[in-house]
């Protein structure tokens, strides 16, 4: 079962100006994080606290970056995901593909953003929307 939504992620070509926009008087003084390069995941992420959720801002690492086609689509950024939260990511898994959904890669939990294991599942099936689920 889908539990509460974690964060939603945002593409970025410049974090530290997006960041910016978040740090500034536009949003108020949103708690924001600092800028940190995730190699292993081709992407700089900085987190912006909400009392409900976060927004994980995005910027490709790296010349294998996952959000780089996005972004060639989407040049001055976009909403890249939404990530919902579940208890069992395995079961979770299982679930959704029994119902047809499809995993993106080779279907395996990584670990994510949080050191949280971590599936996307494919837009097709949701509406256009990539949907990472982190188990919490
Ligand atoms: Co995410």
């Amino acid at each position: 079962m889908l539990g509460r939504l974690n964060h939603v992620a945002i593409a970025v070509p410049d974090i530290e100006a997006a960041a910016s926009v978040y740090r500034g008087t536009f949003v108020m003084g949103a708690k924001v994080s600092k800028a940190v390069p995730q190699p292993d995941h081709g992407v700089t992420t900085v987190f912006v606290e909400l009392a409900n959720t976060k927004i994980e801002l995005l910027e490709p690492l790296g010349d294998k970056s996952p959000i780089a086609n996005f972004l060639k689509k989407n040049p001055s950024g976009g909403i890249h995901h939404v990530c919902y939260e579940v208890e069992d990511i395995y079961a979770a898994r299982d679930q959704m593909v029994a119902q047809g959904a499809t995993i993106t890669g080779d279907g395996q939990p990584k670990m994510g953003a949080h050191g949280k294991p971590v599936i996307f599942l494919h837009p097709k099936d949701f509406n256009g929307t990539l949907i990472e689920l982190e188990q919490v």
